[in-house]
């Protein structure tokens, strides 16, 4: 490795200043060895000056005498190193580096030894300053201390997810997309295949808080509430005496409420449970075509090897965090289930949501933010592992973020987010912020357990086909007018024959 300099002034553990032959690069990767130990450094700030051009030189005269006296040799370098750790231990070293230490330019060997370690992990990219050291990530700790992906739009989070997925089907595993946009649901991938998920949900299996959504019902309607829990009792009563049969449910739910309806004690509360049956019929003409009284149980649908993708780009918000919700609370139970009694979901998932900040917003409550926050809390204990995807994090709730070890955040511009993004991390320092704005497309920062040291990384491009990404307005535009021209030519030409 070659010598670029040497550690001067005060050094403490996590820093070292140190005199340079050459000029480093910010973000480049340095060893420094002391203490039998090998020690790996990162450049975060340097400096060019003189002693004899100072800052209070007034008369560009005398710049000029020195300059033809000393020619351009007058200048020195230094830098700022910030320790990252021993690069078998990953450990800080207790001891700063003594004085006079050599700085050396990291090789790629060494950084791969850091940086690249195979076993159980899939390649998400190179290092930014170091392109020939690819970086994988460790899926294990990925997936049971959950990750959070964070960007602007358009710097590259779908393109994340597309190659962390096509890293897990590499390895066998399993992920679950729910697809706010369609952008996954057609997507190719070299190891695997798409398993598309369209949401059709057996409201004999929703739970009443679901439907309760589904119609419109707020906490605060508390009588209307009450007669919908009453009438959807007395249904699956009925249902479970062999009365009714299950293909009648709705049917059968609207009967019971018009029965209430016609029922003489409940007469004060006719306007009500009038409101109850608009809102089932609303409910039907809304969603109609979400329900499905065959419809299996959702988690029957996912499959090992596969990418499965939850298409709910046709959906509202409200039927979205239904979907959300009912899956991931049947997830839960299904994972809980196999654990204790070997009955249920029998693999591990990787769960990404897009849009979470919609889903799990910060002052709102939803089903599926409920969800996500058990999940979060609990997953690791079954293998769930959570991936939060937005591009306005201080929107998400906190709690929830916080609940995420790993981190992969690209080019992010707002203060007020890069700040909110900090609390939730640990990881995040202060000089790593000051970078979050000057991120190229594709480029992260990542954090967390997952990685040994958190480093700067070129996210791979996805090689596969992803049907998101930016459309070109202009080459449309084109496209529409050359074929309107192509029907006004054919217009004009029957209007001649005729
Ligand atoms: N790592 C990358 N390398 C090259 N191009 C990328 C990379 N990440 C994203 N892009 C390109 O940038 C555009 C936006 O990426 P996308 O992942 O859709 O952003 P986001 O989901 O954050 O809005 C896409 O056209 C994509 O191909
Ligand atoms: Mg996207």
């Amino acid at each position: 490795m070659k010598t670029i300099g040497y550690v001067i002034g005060e050094a403490s553990p996590s820093y070292a200043s140190f005199i340079s032959k050459t000029i480093p690069k910010l973000g480049e990767y340095v060893v420094l060895e002391y203490d039998n130990k090998k020690v790996l450094g990162i450049v975060r700030s340097v400096i060019m000056g003189s002693i004899s051009l100072s800052e209070d030189i007034h008369d560009p005269a005398i710049v000029e005498k020195i300059r033809s006296l000393e020619g351009k040799r007058d200048h020195y370098i230094k830098g700022i190193i910030k320790i990252l750790g021993d690069v078998n231990s990953f450990e800080i070293p207790r001891t700063p580096p003594p004085p006079a230490t050599e700085v050396k330019r990291a090789d790629s060997y060494t950084l791969q030894q850091v940086f690249s370690k195979k076993e159980k992990g899939l390649r998400i990219g190179v290092l930014a300053s170091n392109p020939e050291v690819p970086v994988y990530i460790d899926v294990n700790r990925m997936v049971s201390r959950h990750l959070a992906i964070l960007a602007i739009t358009g710097a590259g989070k779908s393109n994340t997810v597309a190659v962390i997925s096509e890293g897990l089907l590499k390895l066998g595993g399993a992920a679950l997309i729910f697809d706010m946009h369609s952008e996954y649901i057609d997507a190719r991938f070299k190891n695997g295949e798409v398993n598309p998920i369209y949401p059709r949900l057996n409201p004999l299996n929703l739970h009443v808080s679901e439907l309760l959504r589904l119609m419109n019902i707020d906490s605060k309607a508390y009588k209307q509430e009450y007669y919908f829990r009453k009438a959807l009792n007395k249904t699956i009563q009925l249902i479970n005496k062999g009365q009714v049969d299950r293909d009648q449910f709705f049917v059968a739910l609207e009967k019971v409420l018009s029965k209430f309806i016609k029922s003489e004690e409940k007469r004060k509360d006719v306007g009500t449970i009038l409101s109850v049956r608009n809102k089932l019929e609303a409910l039907l003409d809304k969603y109609g075509s979400l329900m499905d009284l065959k419809a299996p149980p959702v988690v029957s649908q996912i499959k090992l090897g596969y990418v499965n993708v939850v298409d709910l780009g046709s959906l509202d918000e409200e039927a979205c965090d239904v979907v959300v919700s009912h899956f991931l609370r049947t997830l839960l139970y299904s994972r809980k289930s196999y654990k204790s009694r070997g009955k249920g979901l029998p693999f591990p998932l990787f769960i990404v949501i897009e849009e979470a900040h919609i889903l799990a917003p910060k002052d709102r409550t939803t089903l599926a933010k409920y969800w996500i926050s058990r999940i979060a809390r609990e997953g690791r204990k079954f293998g769930l592992g959570l991936c939060l995807v937005s591009q306005r994090p201080k929107a998400l709730d906190p709690d929830t973020l916080s609940q995420a070890n790993n981190m992969i955040v690209l080019r992010l511009v707002e203060p007020s987010d890069q700040r909110y993004v900090q609390q939730a991390s640990e990881t995040l320092s202060e000089d790593l912020l000051e970078q979050l704005s000057s991120l190229n497309i594709g480029e992260a920062i990542i954090l967390g357990l997952m990685v040994r040291i958190p480093a700067i990384v070129k996210i791979d491009k996805f090689e596969g086909k992803l049907s998101g990404g930016d459309i070109d307005i202009v080459g449309e535009w084109k496209k529409c007018s050359d074929r309107f021209l192509e029907v006004e030519k054919m217009y004009n030409d029957v209007v001649e024959d005729w």
